[in-house]
């Protein structure tokens, strides 16, 4: 142990020294006066000092209590020959570990000295301990930040994979407001489109809101809101009437209000009228959405006063929400309309060919009901009942490339043009096959002249190697042309149409979509009857 003495009795000093010395202590210093010993303890680190009381330039007391300042564990062990209650009181208060009276014999120097150390080693592990139960509380902070991050870490990824998923536009306005109801934990949110033709907003999905809750379209003053909803990143904190138009109140009982609220005339369009007036004043985040410059629309986030807090600390999460639905709804407009435009350029095509044989007209749209109605009666799923609505439509689209005098001709085939004309499915699915479509859309246009038999067109499939809705369209097409009127033939009794149906089940047609068929057919019997 290293050990400082103050003394400015020299001898005693040296006795003490000597003695400690003996004891196998490293290195016992002693200085007679308080101010070199505070010198001492700045140049070298000490493990116990003895201090006299009576020193001849400070009071011993006063250097205990300077002593402490620079090292508050360092044990101090006071000595005096006349010690008073006071100065030992103080002394005490100040730190001190232990008193010796003077004259003490050694072995009290030494008994004080292995209490002091026993009390040293205590203060020691409890510091220790002290530092560690920091350093736990440091790392359980740190964890809890770790934590944190990887939940929201998780939270995006889940928002992105959600968003990525989606395939359609009420299915991603819907998924807007959960995901955001979710993340923010708010429990009332809405989606909003703004409709800039009509000055108006409209609220095009919703989660929270009863029955008898906000109208889907309100009046909006154009100004205020694109003033309102800047953009940026930053959602802005305001109820829905800071941008409402004025005369809200009127325009309201022409609108949702009396569509949500019409359970007493009169006084329910009041409380309707007021019911949305409170809504309108609702506290609200509002995060605007704006696509190429233009503000598409906002998301609502309704927050009651419990939910304030939820929803603090999440801004980041709904913000990214926000561009990556911006990014989708882009996406899925463009996506929409470029199918939807090639959709709507190959319907006019159809009509086109149609429109130039009266015989004709309206065909390809029989066709699609007669499908859609047999798929149905064979609990096919919806995707492939909307694949038929759209392409069924479509399914003769081939005859575009057939010449005029072949397909509107007003008499029977010769041979040679029956072989042109059974070419229009195979052209059909080339006109189509480069735009992206999948196989099952591709498979009716190419596949609807094949026999259940294996004696048809252009393929010769047979049985379940025909694609399901290629023999559902089979049956339909053929169907409709047996009750329309040819140039060269007029249409055939509904009751022979349906039994040369029968009659080719298992040949011509698949017999389960012939089943489903008759079940068609005599379901409208009986609604007829
Ligand atoms: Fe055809």
């Amino acid at each position: 142990m290293n050990i400082l003495i103050i003394e400015d009795d020299t001898l005693l000093g040296d006795v003490l020294r000597d003695y400690l010395e003996q004891l196998g202590h490293e290195e016992v210093r002693v200085f007679p006066k308080g101010a070199d010993a505070l010198l001492a303890l700045d140049a070298h680190g000490f493990d116990c000092a003895f201090i006299d009381l009576n020193l001849p330039d400070m009071d011993g007391v006063e250097l205990l209590e300077r002593l402490k300042q620079k090292d508050r564990t360092l044990p101090v062990i006071m000595m005096s020959g006349y010690p008073t209650m006071e100065s030992t009181i103080r002394a005490m208060r100040l730190g001190a570990s232990d008193f010796l009276t003077k004259p003490f014999t050694m072995r009290d120097l030494a008994l004080a000295l292995e209490r002091v150390f026993k009390e040293r080693n205590l203060l020691l592990e409890n510091l220790s301990l002290k530092l560690e139960c920091q350093a736990q509380e440091q790392l359980r902070h740190v964890n809890r930040q770790l934590q944190q991050r990887i939940e929201e870490k998780e939270k995006l990824f889940h928002v992105s994979r959600v968003i990525d998923e989606i395939r359609s536009s009420d299915d991603l306005y819907a998924s807007i407001v959960e995901l955001a109801s979710s993340l923010t934990l708010c429990r009332r949110v809405g989606f909003f489109v703004y409709l800039p033709d009509l000055k108006r907003v409209a609220m095009i999905s919703g989660l929270g809101f009863d029955n008898g809750g906000l109208p889907r379209t309100f009046p909006v003053d154009h100004e205020i809101l694109t003033r309102c909803l800047q953009k940026g990143r930053t959602p802005v904190r305001a109820p829905l009437s800071a941008f409402a138009a004025t005369g809200i109140n009127e325009d309201a009982q022409g609108l949702g209000v009396s569509e949500t609220a019409p359970a007493a005339p009169g006084e329910s369009r009041v409380k309707g009228v007021s019911s949305l007036c409170r809504l309108l004043e609702e506290p609200c985040s509002l995060w605007p959405m704006w696509i190429r410059g233009e503000l598409f629309g906002f998301l609502g986030i309704f927050q009651a006063p419990a939910d304030e807090r939820a929803g603090e600390g999440h801004s980041a999460l709904v913000d990214f929400l926000m561009t990556k639905a911006a990014l989708a709804v882009e996406n899925m407009a463009l996506y929409e309309s470029l199918i939807t435009n090639f959709y709507g350029i190959l319907r006019s095509l159809v009509s086109a060919l149609e429109a130039k044989d009266p015989y004709t007209g309206k065909h390809s749209e029989r066709v699609t009901h007669w499908a859609v109605r047999l798929a149905r009666e064979m609990a096919v799923n919806g995707t492939q009942i909307d694949i038929l609505k759209t392409v069924g439509y479509l399914h003769d689209i081939g005859k575009i490339g057939m010449p005029d005098e072949i397909l509107n001709k007003p008499s029977s085939l010769t041979a040679d043009e029956y072989e042109i004309v059974k070419r229009h499915p195979v052209i059909g699915e080339s006109i189509i096959k480069d735009l992206g479509l999948g196989f099952e859309e591709r498979a009716i246009i190419r596949h609807h002249h094949e026999r259940w038999d294996g004696r048809g067109y252009p393929d010769g499939l047979s049985g379940e190697d025909i694609p399901l809705l290629a023999r559902i369209v089979a049956v339909a097409d053929a169907f409709d042309a047996m009750t329309s009127r040819r140039a060269y033939r007029d249409s055939l009794p509904l009751e022979k149409a349906v039994s040369e149906i029968r009659e080719n089940s298992g040949k011509q047609f698949d017999p389960h979509v012939v089943q489903a068929f008759l079940a068609v057919m005599e379901k409208d019997s009986k609604w007829k009857r």
